[in-house]
């Protein structure tokens, strides 16, 4: 199993210090634009590899897509981030061009690779990457549900005090303040957590979830990496290892959930061959019109890469 990370910054190095340390793939290629950077990071983490007790080989280059030829899986992180004061949406004349452009070389290198986008606009991203590689559907999908999920549950923990791992939730729509959680699906180690937490400090929960990433921006100048690259690094794991388990990730729908021709968060199994199926779940109709303002979120800012004619 050969994995590519492509943007050495912030996530990108987290997401592969978090592989490397899982042990499941032979190897991590860590890619960067700047000179060296890739090249120090991949070392140092190889240089834990005794320490830590795993055998993953990290490498680090500087633009040389040769490197990652064959790679079975790819994590898109490069791009820049979210500055105080700044939406995600702000990123996109920069990052489609560098989306674009690295993916045009993934593609060239590793044909069939699985590519996992991270880079803002995430929903926006992920569609550019998938116009870029003209790889299937199943192929290329977003890393956010995960993320925001991971957020929702970790506030949900320290509301009850109670271990995040007992927490299981879902939330569906775009990376932006439009994305949905549902309680209705929120579950504490089987019990409904709408019995263990009143409506209006749930309510709370649900407002931080949808501005956690904003919080964090404005704690540090820049936005978050430790969850957002153990997010990416988890969808790698459980594609390298056939886990089929169920994420929320950000997928192309072709009529689910009554919407077509749109990125957006959904539940689905991952497995060896990317997205294996997308879960439809019977949303009552308030929570079918929070999932639409929140794909008219998105398709307002596909417009946007649209009208940038990258692809025409
Ligand atoms: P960063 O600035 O720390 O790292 C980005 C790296 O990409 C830099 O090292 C830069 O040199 C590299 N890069 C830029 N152009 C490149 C190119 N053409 N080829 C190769 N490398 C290139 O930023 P950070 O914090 O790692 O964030 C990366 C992206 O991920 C941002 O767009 C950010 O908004 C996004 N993000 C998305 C999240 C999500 O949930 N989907 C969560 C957190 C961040
Ligand atoms: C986050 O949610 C900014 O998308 C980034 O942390």
């Amino acid at each position: 199993m050969k994995i590519s990370v492509i943007g050495a910054g912030n996530v990108g190095a987290t997401c592969a210090n978090v592989i490397a340390h899982a042990n499941f793939a032979k190897e991590v290629v860590l890619l960067d634009i700047k000179e060296g950077i890739a090249e120090g990071k991949a070392l140092d983490m190889w240089e834990t590899s005794p320490i830590n007790s795993y055998s993953t080989m990290t490498t680090g280059v500087t633009n040389d897509y040769t490197a990652t030829a064959g790679s079975d899986i790819t994590i898109i992180t490069s791009g820049i981030p979210r500055r105080p004061g700044m939406s995600r949406d702000d990123l996109i004349s920069t990052n489609a061009k560098i989306v674009k452009s690295v993916t045009d070389s993934v593609i060239a290198h590793s044909p069939d690779t699985i590519i996992i986008v991270v880079a803002n606009p995430l929903d926006v991203m992920t569609y550019c990457a998938y116009l870029t590689s003209k790889s299937p559907r199943t192929k290329v999908m977003g890393m956010a549900g995960i993320l925001d999920t991971a957020r929702y549950r970790s506030f949900l923990a320290m509301e009850l005090g109670v271990s995040p791992r007992d927490i299981q939730a879902v939330l569906m729509g775009g990376h932006g303040d439009t994305m949905v959680p549902l309680p209705r699906y929120t579950t504490v180690a089987g019990i409904p957590v709408t019995e263990l937490v009143d409506a209006d400090r749930l309510d709370a929960i649900v407002q931080r979830t949808k501005k956690g990433g904003g919080e964090l921006v404005k704690l540090m100048g820049t936005s978050a990496w430790y969850a957002p690259g153990a997010a990416a690094a988890q969808m790698a794991e459980t594609i390298a290892k056939d886990e089929r388990r169920i994420f929320p990730c950000c997928t192309w729908l072709d009529g689910e959930y009554g919407l077509k021709d749109i990125f957006l968060g959904v539940p689905v199994v991952l497995g060896k061959n990317g997205i294996e199926k997308i879960l439809e779940l019977d949303l009552n109709d308030e929570e079918k019109a929070m999932l639409n303002t929140s794909a008219d979120a998105v398709r307002g800012v596909m417009k946007v890469l649209d009208d940038m004619n990258l692809f025409s």
